[in-house]
């Protein structure tokens, strides 16, 4: 790919239009544009033009068959670009946009092949950010929009993870400062029969079940996700014979929202975490290992690795949702030879999006 000048735009509330027209004249033409929204940083470009979303999936090296998400700033929007709109649809808007839940509607054919992944459905967001809606806005299109990583990579929570992954393969960035929610958002099929969670997110499945009568789970709180059910014990060793769930990396497949460091994730009850987690902690003493922990602050009284992250309290989920992805990047920084993640958290409301990155991230084989 040949090299881009990639403008940092660092915008306030003193030059807030000024830097959102700047950034909206780039998608106008054709250009894509990083923005914070409140789940993750999005990799936006006009979604209703093709050569525009190309560039997308060129900057992260995108598989071109991995659907985007066009986010919209009003109602009038949706129904611009959807199709057939259930009534279910529009009580989800009431309760929820802005915010972070995706709806998977019925396209119209204003919406390019590129965007959907040649899908006949088209998935639609409204962020709860200033900044994103402002763009979104003043393009005066829907925003085609990925999360702003290499693909692959944890998912951006700041500017500077974007430039870490993006410099020189997009045209800006715009510097919105830390994201407030830091997993994505929830994405809800509308299409199906029934409504079917197809991944965790920002909006938890409890939510979503107080305001439509029947919702699927096809997997995703559990863990398994758009990836489908690949959960297995892959070679725990002696940390599962303590009677809980290890998910081992590295994932040769599935590398989505992997740190490049090998993760382990432990999972079960608090006791048995801190039992499985210091035993797998002397085991890669003995063979040298280096190890990088992130935890709960419960599990970090009973427990220290060589680098210690303490992400939230166990009753926190939103606490660990927020620090995740930037703690995978961290730690990867820190030349660690593995990263044990503490998976004794909630798993109410965000907990499950945040058990279910980390399932992924710890590669799931
Ligand atoms: O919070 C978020 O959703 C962030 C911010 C930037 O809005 N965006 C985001 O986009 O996470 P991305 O591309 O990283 O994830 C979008 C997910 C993918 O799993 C994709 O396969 C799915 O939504 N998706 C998109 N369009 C779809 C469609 N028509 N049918 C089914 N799944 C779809
Ligand atoms: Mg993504």
């Amino acid at each position: 790919m040949e090299a881009t000048k990639t403008h940092i735009f660092r915008i306030n509330r003193e030059n807030f239009e000024i830097m959102i027209k700047a950034a909206a004249r780039i998608i106008k033409d054709g250009g894509t544009v990083a923005f914070p929204t409140e789940t993750v940083y999005g990799l936006g470009a006009d979604a209703l033009n093709p050569a525009a979303v190309m560039k997308i999936f060129r900057a992260k090296a995108r598989p071109a068959d991995n659907p985007l998400i066009a986010h919209v700033a009003s109602r009038r929007q949706i129904c611009e670009i959807a199709e057939e709109v259930p009534a279910c649809a529009f009580d989800l808007m009431d309760a929820f946009m802005p915010g972070p839940l995706t709806l998977i509607l019925k396209r119209k054919v204003v919406v390019p092949d590129v965007t959907t992944g040649g899908l006949d459905t088209v998935a639609v967001r409204m962020p709860d950010h200033p900044v994103a809606l402002g763009l979104i806005r003043v393009s005066g299109t829907p925003i085609a929009a990925p999360s702003a990583n290499r693909s692959g990579k944890p998912s951006p929570t700041t500017a500077a993870h974007v430039a870490a992954d993006l410099t020189g393969r997009i045209d800006a960035i715009i510097d919105g400062g830390q994201v407030r929610i830091g997993v994505e958002s929830t994405v809800l099929d509308l299409t199906s029969p029934t409504p079917t969670i197809l991944r965790p997110g920002g909006i938890g499945i409890e939510d979503i079940r107080g305001c439509v009568d029947k919702v699927k789970d096809a997997g995703g709180a559990r863990g398994a996700g758009d990836m489908g059910a690949m959960r297995a014990m892959g070679d725990p060793g002696d940390v599962a014979s303590a009677g809980i769930s290890v998910a081992k990396s590295p994932g040769m497949k599935y590398t989505h929202y992997a740190p490049e460091t090998p993760m382990i994730l432990v999972e079960g009850t608090p006791d048995s975490v801190t039992t499985s987690i210091s035993r797998a902690i002397a085991e890669y003493h003995k063979k040298g290992s280096r190890v990088g922990l992130m935890m709960t602050k419960e599990t970090a009284e009973q427990v220290s690795g060589d680098e210690n992250l303490i992400l939230c309290a166990r009753n926190d989920p939103g606490a660990y949702a927020h620090n995740l992805f930037g703690s995978m990047r961290y730690l990867d920084s820190l030349n660690v030879d593995v990263i044990i993640a503490d998976g004794s958290i909630q798993s109410t409301g965000v907990g499950a999006a945040v058990l279910n990155r980390l399932r992924k991230a710890a590669g799931h084989q």
